[in-house]
């Protein structure tokens, strides 16, 4: 299958991270045009930094823009415990010196203009949605030169920050739902499949300890996650992001099925959760959403290792 198109927005994060690596290790799949930056796990200044520093780390090579400092609507969240102060769990990347475009909506929709004529892009959302529902709503054309949306975020059941949201929809529940009812062709990779997806505690200890770049450097972030809030004593780290282009590497590993999804934006136990309606008719609505149902994480494991094997030699 030819490549495709790829604009990857992000606030990295070191699930982001992980999940740049993935996509770095499979060029012949995926063609980066850009990659823009929303604030989220960390403020814009710094998950903007780390993009930066990872395009030329992960050899992407891709131009950066930064996005949107502060959801639509609501209060910015950070999730410092979980990412680190520096939002790569404590690890040092390089600085690449090279520096962001302003303007991540413009620079998406510049990005698409300059598409050869009949030609799409695939976005891959892995942060809050503010610069895609804010793209959408300035620039609604550019929806015609979208292939998919590939995102991270949401859930059929539970949540992470809540007992019903999950971070990036939580976060900016308005701009979720934006994207949601756009009627755009999305791919929804939630909680209920990539809470499956993640690195063992033995493996992401082993790779801590290896002499390739790209291992090393993903066990020592994933030790942060491992002895952090979120994973400390689990048995397993998830790596979220990953899933969306591991979903496009292998979709065969996935369980999915076809769903009307809407974002609550209320204030209150429901904030940011995604309503996952399974009825053939949904109030008339497409059901434009493939929903991941379920995951096979020995699978997952064993694909990204040998994504990361691949980077360290594409590293040396
Ligand atoms: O809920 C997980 C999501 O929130 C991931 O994208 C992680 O990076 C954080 O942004
Ligand atoms: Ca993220």
């Amino acid at each position: 299958m030819a490549s495709r198109k790829i604009i990857m927005d992000c606030d990295p994060g070191i699930d982001d991270a992980v999940a740049m690596c993935l996509a770095a290790a499979y060029p012949e799949e995926f063609e980066f045009l850009g990659i823009t930056t929303v604030a989220g796990n960390q403020t814009i200044e710094k998950v903007t930094e780390n993009a930066l520093r990872l395009s030329s780390f992960w050899k992407i090579h891709a131009p950066v823009a930064k996005g949107a400092a502060v959801p639509v609507l609501r209060e910015p969240l950070t999730a410092a415990d979980v990412h680190g102060g520096n939002g790569m769990g404590g690890v040092e990347i390089p600085p690449s010196g090279e520096t962001a475009a302003e303007n991540a909506v413009l620079f998406i929709k510049e990005l698409v203009d300059k598409l050869p004529e009949g030609e799409k892009v695939t976005l891959v959302p892995t942060g809050p949605l503010t610069n895609i529902a804010l793209l959408l709503r300035v620039f609604p054309e550019t929806a015609e030169r979208i292939e998919e949306i590939v995102l991270m975020g949401g859930a059929i059941c539970g949540g992470n920050i809540t007992e019903t949201g999950e971070f990036n929809i939580y976060e900016d529940p308005e701009a979720a739902a934006i994207v949601f009812d756009s009627g755009l062709p999305i791919v929804m990779c939630g909680l209920d499949a990539t809470s499956k997806c993640g690195l063992k505690r033995e493996t992401a200890n082993r790779l801590a300890e290896e002499k390739g770049l790209a291992s090393s450097t993903v066990g020592a972030m994933v030790q942060f996650y491992l002895n952090g809030p979120a994973y400390g004593g689990q048995p397993r780290a998830s790596i979220h992001d990953a899933s969306t282009f591991m979903y496009m590497l292998h979709p065969e590993i996935y369980k999915s099925r076809r769903m009307v999804v809407r974002v609550d934006c209320s204030e209150g136990l429901n904030r940011g959760m995604t309503v996952c309606d399974t009825r053939r008719k949904s109030n008339g609505r497409p059901s434009n959403t493939i929903v991941l149902t379920d995951a096979d994480g020995e699978k997952f494991q064993e694909y990204l290792l040998e994504a990361v094997r691949r980077m360290d030699e594409r590293m040396r």
